[in-house]
């Protein structure tokens, strides 16, 4: 939800500044700009609607030349997307020039103030407040940049990651966060960069020091980092090695991002499984879980928050967790456990999961769940991102960066890690013998080699998606653990093909979505072969019945299935616990063939940001 990047050093700073807010377009592509501090003491402000393209167009005729300068793409709250609404924005008198991510929730009290003052404002943007509000302090308190930015943070109330840069002051970036990421580089000869993650300065520098919240960081070029917070008690500087390479940032020769990652997924679960299944799948080692055993010996419920994607995750892992570990699970979207008065005990075990690590409405849920006394977990991705540093313990699901905005790879690595999670729990409780244990063990050890085999329909899966393009809506069904994989089947396909999807549990459809089927409406149903299949042929013979058409995804050798349906994609044969890994890979590659055909940018989708970090 909107990338910062910041560099201050002897490189160029325009293509340094570029590039990195490509690396960061997956957070939000409706506008972008650049500030550059000018040789000479300007500072140059370059804005465009839309994609960092766009931009690179608009300042090809510009003096770019530079000694420092922060850069934004954006993902609007406040104002439409426009040239005016883009980042950075700039104090009246035009001497200093921001950018933030996040959302200053009273910008409107802040603005009236100003404007009594005799401030006016160019933008709906509550940025601009902000640009205002420091350069107003800064001025009438005749102070240096950083405390004017201390005490006008210190007015704030919401979220914010910022950079600010002022003409007087060349060779300083102040910067600061709260519930919003931000990752200080340290480069060579006193170089310095800033970005809402590492990505767009991992090619210049492995040292990295994450802000954390409350903290003011004041990057001056040849000076050593100081951190400070609102109260001017200076922190210690934590510098992490970064373990990203570049390889992991780039296409590698597929078209696009979400085509890579859906075929990464053999190597990103190899990934996530290593070390974790241990004694030839006979043992499950999870780190997080073994350092906490009486928490979750103990837990008499389990809570998993999370949103989106990961909350579908979520849902498998209730499957999962009560299946394997006889503990009752309930799964919220974390945007409402936060409003909802969640009645959170001490004995409760809450599992938050996100991908990005900075889901606002997650880490607001994970706040709460510690007020409780609740024991906290996290899965994330993002390492060093605010979810792991927030929750007690807790696991990685180490499928590298996923970069384009649908989530596919994480997905699979989060389903994957809470199966682990679920055998790992089941182990400590005693809920499922050893001879169990190993038996999944062993066919999640196999289980890359089976993803890769479904890898193998995606060319018969393109020429079928030639034949649902053009359907308006569609619905998904699935009972049991294949009815998250349904809702995540529909939420893909919507997300970057803009066609209207349902998930539904098979079942429920006769009370209400049945009434849609007609031959316009394709019905995809996850139909493997699990304790619920007779059910689930039903189901298929109900929309039969009245001449929907159907996609199945069946077990291989299915043929009562395949007689029913129109079409049928198989997959192999692997335990129940084991097959929303295994079906939702191929509904990747048909919302992904089908936005393809109807000409979409995938990795872009319209509206959507990959880092929720705004309510
Ligand atoms: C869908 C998608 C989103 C995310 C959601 C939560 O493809 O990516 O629905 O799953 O925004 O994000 P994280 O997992 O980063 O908390």
């Amino acid at each position: 939800m909107c990338g910062i990047v910041g560099y201050l050093g002897e490189g160029n700073v325009y293509d340094i500044l570029i590039k990195g807010l490509h690396r960061l377009e997956y957070r939000g592509y409706d506008s972008a700009g650049v500030a550059l501090v000018s040789p000479s003491g300007n500072i140059n402000v370059f804005k465009a609607k839309g994609k960092v393209a766009n931009l690179e167009s608009f300042c090809q005729s510009k003096d770019l030349s530079a000694r420092a300068g922060i850069a934004h793409t954006r993902w609007a709250t406040h104002g439409e997307p426009s040239d005016v609404n883009a980042h950075p924005h700039f104090s009246e008198d035009g001497n200093i020039a921001i950018v933030h991510n996040g959302t200053i929730e009273n910008y409107k009290l802040l603005k009236d103030v100003l404007e009594k003052h005799g401030c006016s404002f160019h933008s709906e943007t509550d940025t601009e407040v902000l640009a205002q509000l420091i350069e107003y302090i800064r001025v009438t308190n005749k102070c240096s940049l950083l405390d004017a930015v201390r005490e006008a943070l210190k007015q704030v109330v919401g979220a914010y990651a910022i950079a600010v840069v002022a003409k007087d002051d060349p060779d300083t970036i102040i910067a600061a966060r709260q519930s919003s990421p931000l990752a200080i580089g340290i480069g060579e000869n006193g170089s310095y960069f800033l970005a809402s993650d590492a990505s767009p300065f991992v090619e210049y520098t492995n040292e990295c020091v994450y802000l954390k919240d409350g903290e003011i960081a004041e990057i001056r070029r040849g000076v050593p980092l100081k951190i400070t917070n609102l109260n001017n008690e200076e922190s210690t500087v934590d510098v992490t090695t970064l373990q990203l390479s570049i390889s992991q940032l780039e296409k590698g020769g597929y078209p696009h991002f979400m085509l890579k990652e859906i075929f990464e997924q053999p190597s990103t679960l190899r990934d996530c499984i290593r070390g974790r299944v241990v004694a030839d799948g006979d043992r499950i080692n999870i780190n997080g879980v073994n350092d906490n055993k009486e928490k979750f010996r103990n837990a008499k419920r389990i809570v998993i928050v999370a949103c989106g994607t990961s909350w579908h995750a979520g849902l498998i892992g209730k499957y999962l967790l009560q299946d394997m570990c006889k503990v009752p699970v309930v799964v919220e979207y974390a945007s409402e456990f936060r409003y909802s008065n969640p009645i959170i005990n001490a004995d409760d075990v809450v599992i938050a999961i996100s991908q990005s690590g900075e889901t606002a409405d997650t880490l607001a849920a994970i706040q709460i769940a510690k007020e409780a006394g609740a024991f906290v977990f996290g899965i994330s991705n993002v390492v060093g991102s605010s979810i792991p540093r927030e929750t007690y313990a807790g696991c990685y699901i180490h499928v590298g960066p996923e970069i384009g905005v649908a989530s596919t790879k994480a997905f699979t690595g989060q389903v994957m890690v809470l199966t682990l999670l679920a055998l790992a729990i089941a182990q400590i409780r005693g809920t499922l013998s050893d001879e169990e244990i190993a038996k999944v063990g062993k066919c999640i050890l196999k289980l890359p080699d089976y993803v890769e085999q479904v890898l193998k329909l995606s060319p018969q899966i393109e020429r079928l998606s030639l034949i649902y393009t053009y359907a308006r809506n569609f619905l998904y069904l699935g009972r049991g653990y294949s009815y998250p994989v349904a809702l995540e089947g529909a939420l893909k396909l919507k997300e970057i093909s803009y066609i209207h999807a349902e998930g539904y549990p098979a079942a429920e459809m006769k009370h209400g979505p049945i009434a849609l089927i007609d031959q316009e409406m394709p019905t995809v149903i996850i139909a493997p072969q699990d304790h619920l299949y007779e059910k689930i042929v039903s189901n298929v013979q109900q929309v039969k019945a009245r001449g929907g058409s159907i996609l199945a995804i069946v077990t291989e050798g299915d043929s009562v299935i395949a007689n029913l349906a129109d079409h049928v994609l198989e997959v192999p044969d692997v335990p129940e616990c084991l097959s929303p890994i295994i079906t939702s890979v191929p509904l990747q590659l048909l919302s992904y063939y089908i936005a393809i055909n109807k000409g979409k940018d995938v990795d872009m989708p319209r509206n959507l940001a990959k880092s929720v970090t705004v309510e």
